[in-house]
């Protein structure tokens, strides 16, 4: 009964080549079609910046919000590719902080940049450039301004959705007495992660995130994408953030629907509650849940846990996998937690089969994703390719980052020797700060 019924799950998740290729095929199309301001799920938004030259220098300053911890960080950009003089502070956010008003989370952002401030003695009378990471899809028409389009990930603060982030920013500094300081640059954490490997690393075009979100940009040529053509600026190129988290045409299981209905943003991000860290726990409660309710698992009684939304956290599924005793006594443990006694070790073993069956099909998906986006660039994959990676999936989750190596070599073939996925750690605020000091162009 059950491995028939793990089985008919394995089935439902599986990708072959084949729909990896379509997945490739059909990123293609939507890429084409964004880039050309024609309906697309892929957002395909212009960044009005390019990847550094390296030869930055100077002082700069970055705050990095993509979820609750955020970051604000110093550094000194030497010139050549040399970054010294590197300090963080990290801070938390409450879920009112993050859910009431755009006033309350702006402001918070203020005051916690006035204790970086404050704490590392940084002058108040200088002139001082701010990178602002700010990892949701927002509308820009310019370096350093950007209209949120919609919340993604648990955000819903009113008052933000349609109005430039950078102008609540610097309303917010100002209200804080900050008055040397301003956003120079507003760029998404993908577009930092790239930013910061290419500083020095020329192979690097593409930035990547798989953490509580996924994401990804990369360079176009400024001839390619419409909106930036129609402005007269035609030459040279551009970072495009491609918002991938939200593309559409993938093979729905009736978990992943179940998942989207009771979600609160159905319909949108299909991709990003596939693969990223934020949903991976949730679709492993559901799968669960549907086979204790087929009598399957658990001798068919239901944790009472387990019928909450969103109990399972995504570091349930890496620590799941991390097991790697005999008897799956990390597992026994994590269940006892959630409630469960009773459980054999087939029940365990069959959580584990689940948790890896979820997170193979989201290591294909990314790697037919990051195909798609290489071969936009190089359809023959003729030059060497950095891909700058960051998020807590891909560097979390157990087996995760081997599974998209794999799965590249199996779609790129050959050339992807010529493929290199390079961790970039909390690239996302070090690239605002490197390209809060390109001059705007
Ligand atoms: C956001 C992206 C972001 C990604 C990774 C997604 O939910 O829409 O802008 O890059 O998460 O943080």
């Amino acid at each position: 009964m059950i491995s028939g019924a793990l089985k008919a799950i394995e089935k439902d998740f599986e990708l072959s080549e084949r729909d990896l290729r379509k997945i490739i095929k059909g990123f293609h199309s939507e890429m084409r079609a964004g880039l050309s301001g024609r309906p697309s799920s892929l957002r395909m938004i212009p960044t009005y910046v390019d990847r550094p030259t390296g030869n930055e220098r100077g002082e700069q300053i970055a705050i990095d919000l993509g979820g609750t911890n955020f970051r604000i960080l110093g550094l000194t950009l030497k010139g050549r590719g040399r970054i010294s003089n590197y300090y963080v502070m990290r801070f938390t956010l409450h879920k009112r902080d993050i859910t009431s008003t755009g006033k309350r989370l702006f402001g918070f952002l203020a005051r916690s940049l006035k204790k970086f401030i404050s704490t590392n003695k940084i002058h108040t009378c200088k002139k001082i450039n701010l990178g602002f990471t700010f990892s949701f899809p927002v509308k820009q028409s310019g370096i350093a301004n950007g209209k949120l389009t919609a919340w993604t990930k648990s955000f819903s603060a009113s008052g933000v959705e349609g109005n430039d982030v950078v102008a609540l920013l610097n309303a917010a500094l100002k209200k804080e007495h900050i008055y040397n300081i301003r956003v120079a640059a507003l760029i998404n954490d993908t577009v930092g992660t790239l930013a910061s490997r290419s500083y020095s690393d020329k192979d690097c075009y593409i930035g990547v995130i798989v953490g509580t979100g996924t994401n990804a940009c990369y360079v176009e040529k400024v001839n390619n994408i419409k909106s930036i053509r129609r402005s007269g600026k035609n030459t040279g190129d551009m970072i495009v953030n491609i918002e991938w988290g939200n593309y559409n045409k993938l093979k729905v299981t009736r978990y992943d629907a179940k998942l989207d209905k009771e979600s609160n943003n159905p319909g949108a991000q299909m991709l990003e509650k596939m693969v990223s860290g934020k949903y991976l726990g949730e679709i492993c409660r559901i799968v669960i849940l549907d086979l204790v309710e087929k009598g399957a698992l658990l001798g068919g009684i239901i944790p009472k846990k387990f019928k909450q939304c969103g109990y399972l956290a995504g570091e349930f599924v890496s620590q799941v996998l991390a097991d790697k005793t005999q008897y799956l006594s990390g597992i026994r443990r994590l269940m006892c937690d959630a409630g469960v006694r009773d459980q054999s070790l087939n029940d365990r073993k069959t959580i584990r089969k689940i948790c890896g069956i979820i997170s193979l099909r989201a290591a294909c998906i990314t790697a037919a994703a990051m195909t798609a986006v290489i071969t936009k660039i190089d359809p023959k994959i003729k030059n060497r390719h950095t891909i700058a990676i960051d998020g807590s999936v891909y560097e979390k989750l157990p087996e995760f980052a081997n599974n998209v190596n794999a799965e590249l070599r199996k779609l790129a073939g050959q050339s992807s020797t010529r493929i290199r996925l390079s961790l970039t750690k909390d690239g996302s605020g070090r690239g605002a700060a490197i390209l809060a000091a390109v001059p705007a162009g």
